[in-house]
């Protein structure tokens, strides 16, 4: 099972950034925790930033065929960008939206996501422990999606020998 995790602009500024936001943790720290945790589920994990919309739309479709999961906080770009909304909705992964500010709590333009819909979820609001949370869902829709393949292999199996 593999994860992707992609972090959108200004992201590579945590600890720096507007710290009565988004807290004092670096980026490369929230990523540490998160590599410990998938390192105890047995799971790949593989991390991504970029400042850019277009280079976030060429990760986000790299994954068909690499990932199992991605796991996205498209930052500025969750209120603007129907192009990375187009290509969360193309590659068919499942995708869990982060954000570490409670997104519904600011300014009116921060209220509406333009890539909530095509997520499994959005976790909003609970700072850097949004990602271990979204590393939990991760790997529960994960273990989800085999249980399900796994039952249509049998079942196809079964109905094969008839
Ligand atoms: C953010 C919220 C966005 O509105 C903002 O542009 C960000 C960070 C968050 O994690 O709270 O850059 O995605």
């Amino acid at each position: 099972m593999k994860i992707v995790v992609i972090q959108g602009p200004n992201l590579n500024m945590l600890g720096i950034r507007e710290k009565n936001i988004y807290g004092p943790m670096k980026l490369e720290d929230i990523h540490a925790q998160m590599k410990a945790f998938a390192d105890q589920n047995k799971t790949e994990i593989e991390f991504f930033q970029s400042n850019l919309e277009g280079e976030i739309v060429d990760r986000i479709q790299e994954c068909i065929g690499d990932a199992d999961g991605i796991i996205i906080n498209p930052a500025a770009y969750t209120h603007t960008s129907i192009a990375i909304r187009d290509a969360i909705a193309a590659v068919q992964i499942p995708t869990i939206e982060v954000h570490l500010s409670n997104i519904y709590q600011r300014e009116e333009f921060r209220h509406k996501s333009l890539t909530a819909a095509v997520c499994a979820g959005q976790i909003t609001g609970m700072g850097p422990f949004g990602y271990h949370l979204a590393m939990v869902g991760m790997t529960q829709i994960l273990s989800e999606v085999a249980a399900m393949k796994e039952h249509q292999a049998k079942a196809q199996a079964a109905a094969q020998q008839k």
